[in-house]
């Protein structure tokens, strides 16, 4: 039977390139980045390298990128550290961010620690920005955390906008851009962020693995305590393969970015309009123009379509997609971003999430069996 993977917003293939450099990490470098020997120092010499690359593609200072576990981990480490260490006391978010974010923020409200504010979005997962520029002017000590593009739907943030709302009304900003690193250009120097997440399986680099941005102007005393790796922002020794895998994963979608993104913005395309044509009914969530991720097309099917075992049977055929997030799967509330965009509520959604992995010939294979599911 035919694979076809279609989950890439999810987690996607790793580069062959990042699994060598990986490999040959873990069969010569075992030493801890931390020791001064000198198979430490060797060890340390691989992990400051790839922070120095990072700093170079991200037009940053090497000092500012801190190695994490994720982008989970480094979504809390700006929230939790900036209510904690930076003065925060009013987070100002929107309900479409990841749960990452999202439950991270409310938890800070729940421990009487900061008040939370939700920005309006549309119905397409477009935010208010000028609620947003209200409410950063009209409170102190805020931390404004707006990801950059959106997981389940697409819709891109204006990263631009948003920072300089956060420079007028100097507040902290903080950008979840975990399905954007890698995928879209993003200059730290232009954008005066104060920390930016990201995760090395949302660009073919290994899972388990990502990084934060942190300003340099910002002392956080991180949130894992222990050792002063990280520059005291994060505590444990660092993982030194997996580091050097994401940063070669990182450099090869770098290098190959707009070819990747002109292939799979034709497949996104390609699969909106055909969609359209074959199946009756069909509409999609969130923003499918030229200026959304190109990676994730979210389907509204009509409900003739049995949406709870979808997902399974378009399995049994060899489609890998899902119907959100992966970290709410198992949830049967459905997914909290499409509720908040408040629209179709005759459709449910499936997520097709592509990579320069696939093909034409994976997507007519997709609408193929999905047609053999219709009980039109
Ligand atoms: C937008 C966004 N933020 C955060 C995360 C969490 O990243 P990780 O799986 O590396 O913890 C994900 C992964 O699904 C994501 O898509």
């Amino acid at each position: 039977m035919r694979e076809v993977y279609l989950d890439n917003a999810a987690t996607t293939p790793m580069y062959p390139e990042a699994v060598e450099d990986m490999q040959d990490i873990l069969k010569d470098v075992f030493g801890n980045p931390s020791s001064t020997h000198s198979f430490g120092r060797k060890a340390k010499s691989h992990l400051e390298n790839a922070r120095k690359e990072i700093g170079e593609i991200l037009n940053c200072s090497s000092s500012e990128i801190c190695f994490t576990s994720g982008g989970t981990e480094a979504d809390n480490t700006a929230i939790k550290c900036a209510v904690n260490h930076l003065g925060v006391k009013n987070i100002i978010t929107s309900k479409l961010e990841h749960k990452a974010v999202l439950d991270t923020a409310k938890l800070m409200e729940e421990m009487g620690l900061a008040k939370v504010f939700w920005i309006e979005n549309d119905k397409e997962g477009k935010l208010d920005y000028e609620q947003l520029n209200y409410l950063a002017q009209t409170h102190d000590n805020c931390l404004i955390s707006i990801m950059h593009a959106n997981n389940e739907i697409g819709t891109l943030n204006d990263l631009e906008i948003i920072s300089r709302i956060g420079r007028e009304s100097k507040s902290f900003v903080h950008s979840d851009t975990v399905q954007t690193v890698g995928h879209f250009p993003i200059n730290l120097e232009t954008l005066s962020l104060d920390f930016i997440a990201a995760a090395a399986h949302k660009f073919h680099g290994p899972k388990g693995v990502g990084f934060l941005y942190c300003n340099k102007n910002n002392k956080i005393k991180g949130l894992i305590t222990g050792g002063g790796q990280e520059s005291r922002r994060r505590a444990g020794t660092e993982n030194v393969a997996g580091i050097v895998g994401m940063v070669t994963a990182l450099r090869n979608s770098v290098k190959n970015m707009e070819a990747n993104a002109k292939q799979i913005r034709k497949m996104k395309d390609y699969l909106k309009v055909k969609l359209c044509s074959e199946v009756p009914d069909v509409q999609f969530f969130g923003d499918t123009s030229n200026n959304s991720l190109y990676t994730v097309l979210n389907i509204a099917l009509p409900n003739r379509f049995d949406a709870a075992i979808l997902p399974f049977q378009l399995d049994m055929n060899g489609i890998c997609i899902s119907s959100g997030s992966a970290c709410n799967s198992g949830a049967n509330k459905g997914s909290h971003v499409i509720n908040a965009l408040n629209v179709l509520p005759n459709h449910k959604p499936i997520r097709v999430s592509m990579s320069e992995f696939n093909s034409l010939e994976d997507l007519d294979y997709f609408i193929a069996v999905l047609k053999s599911l219709d009980l039109n």
